[in-house]
């Protein structure tokens, strides 16, 4: 299958809400997921896991308090910052909270996409991207995502 190349205009996918964040779908295919999360202050997200998932978030702007649920019932907390990037491995459970009086803006990405499984909020997406589903398997070529990781 040869590499599909997509264009992905950030700004446009970069939308705020009011009442709670935003989850912009980038992309999703079979195997994956990209979402685009838009966080004002004091937006938050309950604790939650990523089912079967595992699920990276870079910072491309702004910061975010991060509490992770280990399985063991391990506890963590931190503050991550522009440019740093959470790992969340499958049975992690999260929350993520801005607390700073600054937007925020997250690139997350899941593998699977996030499914019924897990115990998820289930927001809708508020932009979406359409892709054409013939694709199936969509690959990005790696100088989109370093164009989307470059803008942090
Ligand atoms: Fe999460």
């Amino acid at each position: 299958m040869a590499t599909q190349r997509l264009h992905f205009d950030l700004d446009a996918l970069k939308q705020f809400q009011e009442a709670e964040y935003s989850r912009n779908l980038v992309l999703k295919t079979a195997q994956m997921e990209i979402i685009l999360t838009c966080w004002k202050p004091g937006h938050e997200t309950p604790l939650h896991d990523h089912g079967i998932s595992e699920g990276v978030a870079l910072v491309i702007e702004g910061e975010l308090f991060c509490q992770e649920v280990f399985p063991d019932g391990f506890t963590q907390q931190s503050q991550i910052t522009t440019g740093e990037v959470i790992f969340t491995p499958k049975g992690v459970s999260h929350l993520l909270r801005n607390n700073s009086s600054q937007n925020a803006v997250t690139l997350n990405i899941y593998t699977p996409p996030l499914d019924a499984n897990a115990k998820f909020l289930d927001l809708p997406y508020h932009n979406m991207i359409e892709i054409d589903p013939s694709f199936g398997q969509v690959l990005l070529d790696s100088s989109i995502l370093q164009t989307l990781f470059h803008r942090a």
